[in-house]
């Protein structure tokens, strides 16, 4: 099968979405930080738990889509180098999609409590709180999402190098409407 010249509309709709999704849970992430203990922080950390574990759904979607259908090819003018760091940067970002989503359920369990999403329990408390293993889930939490933040200002620049330097097809391919 001869390899398309653009993304489907499937794989862009995933991509908008949840890019627009992934960097709204990060910024209510680090905000979550900053609140005071109580009512509302609670609230907001549930609605940051249950928009994350849909991430985790969508990112699953995803992969099927991903690994079941052709992507378009990258540019011929792309040197070996450069190849390498877009595979690097997108596997990168797939696995990041997966590790987040559980190291945050990693942070819900250790605390001793079971995992909701938008009020409906989908996995129970499996162990009382453990203030060591919650530590080092809060940690490795955080850490994922900076080397995320890291691996996505690397992912804008190089679309729009590929845009405004190269003049090539990289980001109107990923783009509705774009030719
Ligand atoms: C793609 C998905 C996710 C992203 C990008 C994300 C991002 C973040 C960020 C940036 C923080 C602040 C971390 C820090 O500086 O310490 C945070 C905190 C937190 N996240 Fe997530 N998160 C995601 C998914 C989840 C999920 C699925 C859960 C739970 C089921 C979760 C639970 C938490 C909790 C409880 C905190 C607060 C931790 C603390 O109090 O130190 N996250 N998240
Ligand atoms: C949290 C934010 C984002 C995440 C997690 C993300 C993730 C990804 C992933 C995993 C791919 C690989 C698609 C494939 O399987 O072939 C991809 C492709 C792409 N992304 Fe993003 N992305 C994000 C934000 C952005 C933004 C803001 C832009 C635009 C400036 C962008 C532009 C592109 C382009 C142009 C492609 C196609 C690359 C190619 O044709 O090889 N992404 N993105």
């Amino acid at each position: 099968m001869p390899s398309p010249t653009r993304y489907d509309a499937v794989a862009m709709s995933l991509h908008w979405l949840m890019a627009l999704v992934i960097i709204g849970l990060w910024s209510l992430g680090l905000i979550l930080e900053e609140l005071p203990k109580g009512d509302f922080r609670n609230e907001m950390k549930a609605l940051h738990a249950s928009i994350g574990a849909l991430v985790l759904g969508l990112t699953v979607l995803r992969l099927g889509w991903r690994l079941t259908k052709p992507v378009p090819e990258l540019p011929q003018a792309m040197v070996g180098l450069e190849r390498l760091m877009a595979g690097a940067a997108h596997v990168g970002l797939y696995v990041l999609m997966v590790a987040l989503p559980l190291s945050g359920i990693a942070i819900v369990e250790t605390g001793g409590r079971a995992l909701t999403v938008f009020g409906f329990q989908v996995l129970p408390a499996l162990m009382a709180k453990d203030e060591g293993l919650h530590d080092l889930a809060e940690d490795g939490h955080g850490l994922l999402a900076w080397i995320l933040a890291a691996i996505v200002i690397g992912h804008v620049l190089a679309a729009l190098r590929h845009h405004v330097l190269l003049k090539d097809d990289v980001l109107t391919r990923m783009l509705p409407g774009g030719k």
